[in-house]
This record gives structure tokens, sequence and C-alpha cells, in this order.
């Protein structure tokens, strides 16, 4: 098992062409960025669904290092699509999909046609390629009304929305591919991942980039239930290792699996938003004394979330180097760079 700093110099030193849906998103384009910094070849596929175009701007300034990349606007829906975003392809990293619980309450038909019919278009087009990796975003949601804590892979419950059963059925899909088809599969459960470039626009923004947005607007936030709701939340760098390690790791008891992405620890809402507040007063000083609105809890939240990460640690060599505190402070340096600009 190598360390990651072992992965990238050996990515370094032969780079290979990657495939990463969802590239106009906020998690495909800090993959992009990553792997363009480390010289590899990517393409990227997107149909800006909820991704932005600004986003792939980065990506292009990184491509005038050593590393290329290419953008095809497709659609997952469509098997053509998928077919020409393999071609040629050793890695894919397929992260195209709608998130979003209470989106998937409200059009269960559209997050459905995204997250399975797109899914196993994915799937199909990479076997049929021969890529020799396929790596995809699975989701915590997936541990449903499971009370365990922390969470550990092989004990979920009943999925609590449409989303998460999307995200469940991709996990079966890609295992039975494995079995049948011999493709080799890795998927990553993440966990409330957030950072830089995360949209803090429209009714389902997640919660840190739609309070860091409202808070560097001035408006107050609404925390749904009484606060003491906690998630593990993932700074967005420990989540591009993850893939980098589950794209690359050789081990063949490591692949075909399913892996939690997360810090390991827990925070509140109420913890959050005051954390939050805290690191933007200091620009920001008329913030200091703003307190949230509290209004009822969200149907199909789950009350807590925390991962046990010691798969990932044993198997991918995953060790994250972000905490929350820090990963919170570098996205509050980047939503004031977008405020002041
Ligand atoms: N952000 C999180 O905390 C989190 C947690 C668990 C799982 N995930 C999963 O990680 C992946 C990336 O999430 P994100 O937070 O970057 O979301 P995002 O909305 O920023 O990115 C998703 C991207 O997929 C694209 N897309 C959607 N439907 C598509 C289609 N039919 N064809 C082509 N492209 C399509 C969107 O335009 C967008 O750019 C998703 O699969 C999501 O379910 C995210």
């Amino acid at each position: 098992m190598k360390t990651i700093e072992a992965t990238e110099g050996a990515l370094r030193a032969s780079p290979v062409t990657w495939l990463v849906t969802g590239a106009a998103g906020f998690i495909g384009s800090h993959l992009c960025q990553r792997l363009l910094q480390l010289g590899q070849h990517v393409r990227g596929l997107d149909n800006f669904a909820t991704g932005h175009r600004h986003n792939l701007e980065a990506l292009r300034e990184e491509a005038a290092g050593a590393g290329s990349f290419e953008f095809l606007e497709g659609d997952i829906r469509s098997l053509a699509d998928c077919r020409q975003a393999v071609e040629g392809v050793q890695y894919v990293l397929h992260e195209a999909a709608l998130g979003s619980v209470p989106r998937s309450l409200e059009d269960p038909l559209l997050t459905n046609a995204a997250n399975i019919d797109g899914f196993v278009n994915m799937l199909v087009s990479a076997r049929d390629a021969g890529v020799r990796r396929f790596v995809y975003a699975a989701s915590s949601s997936t541990y449903g009304d499971h009370p365990g804590l922390p969470k550990v892979e092989d004990e979920i419950g009943k999925p609590l929305s449409p989303y998460a059963v999307t995200k469940y059925v991709n996990e079966l899909y890609a295992d039975v591919f494995g079995r049948a088809y011999g493709m080799q599969t890795v998927g990553l459960r993440y966990f409330n991942v957030f950072g830089p470039r995360q949209d803090p626009q429209g009714a389902y923004a997640a919660v840190i980039p739609r309070w860091f947005g409202e808070l560097t607007a001035g408006q107050r936030c609404q925390i749904n239930g009484d606060g003491e709701t906690s998630r593990d939340f993932c700074y967005i760098d420990n989540v591009v290792q993850a893939n980098l390690l589950a794209a690359t790791v050789e081990s063949p008891e490591a692949v075909n699996q399913v892996y939690n992405v997360a810090f390991g620890g827990r925070t509140s809402l109420n913890a959050l938003y005051y954390g939050i507040r805290d690191l933007l007063s200091v620009r920001k000083p008329e913030l200091a004394a703003l307190e949230p609105v509290y209004a009822d809890f969200r149907e199909g939240d789950v009350r807590h979330s925390q991962a046990d990460i010691s798969k990932a640690a044993r198997l991918l060599g995953y060790t994250p180097q972000y905490a929350v505190e820090e990963g919170l402070a570098r996205t509050a340096a980047w939503f004031l760079g977008q405020s002041s600009t």
C-alpha cells in the first residue's frame, strides 16, 4: 500500500488519462484540479445541471502546466455521451449525480434518471472500454435509519430518501459488475464534504456553503431543529486524497469495496454555525453578535452521523490531513475573497 505522497509521485512520473464526471461541480472540479497539478491528462464530462462553467476556469489555468484538460458537455443519461467520454481512459472518477435529499423527495424521477440510469450507462461504457478502474461517489445517506455510531461499512439501515436509494443501488450495481464482468470498482461513501467552490445558492444548497453565503451577505441563517444534529464534515482535500488512493491501490483485497470517506469526527450544527460566524467576524465585525433562527427538523434527515474511517485507513492508506476547523478556515478565506471581488 502506497502513501498519498508515493501515489502522487508515481502519477507524476507516469501520467495517465482520467475521466472525471461532474467536472463542473464542486467535488469533480477539485479532482480535476489536483490531477492537472500532478501533470495528468484529464477529460471532464458535465451537463451543467448543478455545475458551473466558472468552476472550469480554474482548471484551464492548471492545464497550462504539464497536464492536459479536455471538456465534453454531455449527459450521463445518454449512453452515447458516456461511451464517447470513456474512450482511451484508464481511470474513471464518477461524480456526476443529482445531490440533495430534499430534491429527491420533490422529484424522485429526476434523481433516479441521473443517479441510477446515468450510473449504469457509465458502468456499461467503462466496462466496454476496458477502463482500469471505476471509482464512484457513494454516500453516507446509505446508512439510513441504522442507529449505530460511528458508521461501519457493512452495517446499514433502510434508506430515508429516494436519493439514498439511488446511492445504495449504485453500490449494488458496482458489486455485480465486479462479480459478473470482472470490473474493478471502488465506492467512496462521502460524509458531508465542504470547501471552496461549493455552491451556496439555490433551494438545495448544502449547509456549509449556504451559511457562508448568507453570512458574508450579512443575512441570518436558519438551523433546522435544535442545532444538536451532528455530522462528520469532511474537507474537500481529504476527499481528493481518497479518490487518488482508490484509483491506484494495487492490493486486490482493496478493490471492489466500499469505503467511508470522512474526517472521523462529529460537529453539531450549533458548533458549526458559531465556528463559521466567528471566522467571518474577524473580517466582518458586524456579524459577531448575529444569532441563527431555529426552524422545524427537516424530513429525511438523520440525527447524528459519524464515520469509522479505519477500513479506508487500513486498505487504502487514507489519512485525512484537514480537520474541520482548518477546512473551515480555508473555506472562509475563499468565500471572503469571493465577496470582496
Ligand atoms: N457534497 C457532498 O457532501 C456529497 C456527499 C455524499 C455524496 N456526494 C456525491 O458526490 C458527487 C459530487 O457531488 P458535489 O457535491 O460535487 O455536487 P455538485 O452538484 O457540485 O456536482 C455534481 C455535478 O454533476 C453534474 N451532473 C448532474 N447530472 C448530470 C448528468 N445527467 N450528466 C452529466 N453531469 C451531471 C452537475 O452538473 C454537477 O456539475 C455526487 O455524486 C454526490 O451525490 C456528495
